[in-house]
Order: C-alpha cells, then sequence, then structure tokens
C-alpha cells in the first residue's frame, strides 16, 4: 500500500467574501496560512507516500510561502487545477500517474484540522479492502424541505443521512477511471469524489468522521479557527 495525498486549493473562495490576504486557504489562522495546517498534518502522518498541492496559477507566490514553513516542504509536487472543485482533483489524480500510489486520499485545503486518528480508521478499510471509503458525519439538526417562497413542505427524516467529510479515499486506478469517465461525459460539477464514485457504480463504505474535521467556508469560520488555534496555543 501506498498512499498519495491530493491537497485541492485551487478554489477562488469567493463565500469567504474578499480580503487582502487573497483567497481562504492562504488566510491566517493561528499564525499561519490555512494550507500550511493541512499540509503539515498529512507530511507528519507516517504513511503519507506523496502529496501534491493542486493550487491556481494566480497563487504560485502565495503557495512557496506556505512551502518554505513546511518541513518536508520540497517533497510536494505541484499543478494547476481548473474551474470546478472536480478539474482540479482530476489535475491532481493525473500529477500521482507516476508516483507508484496504490490509494489516493483526496482532501481540501480548507479542512486543516483533520487528525491522525480519522487518517486511521480510513487506513483500516483501505487495509480491509475497500475502494471507495467517505469520511461522514450523522446529521444532527432536523432538515426541512422548503420551497421558492420560503414554507416548510416537509420535514425531511435524518435517519441515515451523513454529512460527508474529506479526505475521500479510493483506490487509485479506481477513482482515475471513473474521474477520466465522469470527465469525458461532460460533467464537471460533482462537488466530492464519493459522487464520482457511485455515479460510476462504486461501492463507498463509510467511516465514522471527525466533529473537528470542517470546512473552513465563511469568513466567520476563518475568525473561529484563528481564536480556537490562539487560545490553544495560550
Ligand atoms: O468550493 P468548495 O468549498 O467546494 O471548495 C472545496 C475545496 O476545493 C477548497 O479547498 C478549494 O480550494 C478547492 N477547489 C479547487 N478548485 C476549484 C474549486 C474549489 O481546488 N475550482
Amino acid at each position: 500500500t501506498a498512499i498519495g495525498i491530493i491537497i485541492v486549493a485551487a478554489g477562488r473562495g469567493e463565500r469567504a467574501g474578499s480580503s487582502v490576504e487573497g483567497p481562504k486557504q492562504y488566510r491566517r489562522i493561528g499564525g499561519k496560512p490555512v494550507i500550511t495546517h493541512t499540509l503539515a498534518r498529512f507530511l507528519a502522518w507516517p504513511k503519507t507516500a506523496r502529496v501534491v498541492a493542486v493550487i491556481h496559477p494566480d497563487d504560485a507566490t502565495l503557495f512557496e510561502m506556505a512551502r518554505s514553513d513546511l518541513v518536508g516542504g520540497e517533497n510536494i509536487l505541484v499543478c494547476f487545477g481548473g474551474a470546478t472543485r472536480q478539474q482540479s482533483v482530476l489535475a491532481g489524480l493525473r500529477a500521482l500517474s507516476n508516483a507508484g500510489v496504490t490509494h489516493v486520499m483526496i482532501h481540501d485545503a480548507v479542512r486543516p484540522f483533520i487528525d491522525e486518528d480519522l487518517l486511521e480508521r480510513i487506513a483500516t478499510g483501505i487495509e480491509a479492502g475497500d475502494t471507495c471509503l467517505l469520511p461522514a458525519m450523522p446529521v444532527t439538526d432536523t432538515l426541512k424541505r422548503g420551497d421558492a417562497a420560503g414554507l416548510v413542505v416537509e420535514t425531511v427524516p435524518r435517519a441515515g443521512l451523513y454529512a460527508a467529510q474529506t479526505p475521500q479515499t479510493f483506490s487509485y486506478p479506481a477513482i482515475v477511471k471513473a474521474h477520466e469517465a465522469a470527465a469525458a461525459s461532460g460533467r464537471d460539477d460533482f462537488t466530492d469524489d464519493a459522487s464520482i464514485a457511485e455515479w460510476a457504480g462504486l461501492a463507498v463504505r463509510l467511516v465514522e468522521g471527525s466533529p473537528d474535521n470542517v470546512k473552513l467556508t465563511l469568513q466567520k469560520d476563518i475568525a473561529m479557527a484563528d481564536a480556537k488555534l490562539t487560545r490553544t496555543a495560550l
């Protein structure tokens, strides 16, 4: 088993609001860019064989600054992403074609609180022979379906519903085949990789996610993450 890691970081982060610091994966939390925290967790994990960062061409300087802070940062492969997350992941998959990996973990740069316990739970699934592994949390909120007029149509039973996290993890040849087929079919709007695996007819195994492994999407998420890290450091 050789596990490759793809960190997708080519988004423009428009939902976090504009900032002089650039897209949210380069915003500083606890004094360092978000992506530095994320990469450090994977570089420190003994089972990581190779890391590729998928970045936006405009962010090359920001990325090199983040890389310079990292032990082992010189070993990170870099490639450019595309207009959608799906295109960015495919670029990362192609960049790993000569890296000799058997499996790949595909992770959002904006989830810096990924922990080793979750990585180990996924590794256990790999060893058990699963082709596709999805970390996810059972939904705890009560779910409502609303209509265009803002009225509740119904309450959706939440039993059996999960919120998907990353790193979503796959047999490397299986996910390359699924992603290439999805791209060839003309679709480029899949928002995660498990849905591409589902589309390709692969079985996806749920793995218990981590409540800390949140995606930093909005400005307030960045502020809360910074406060959390600053508090821990005191
Ligand atoms: O936009 P979303 O929240 O789904 O982004 C999740 C991750 O995918 C982020 O780390 C973002 O940088 C990345 N992404 C990408 N290329 C895109 C869009 C998003 O690498 N075109």
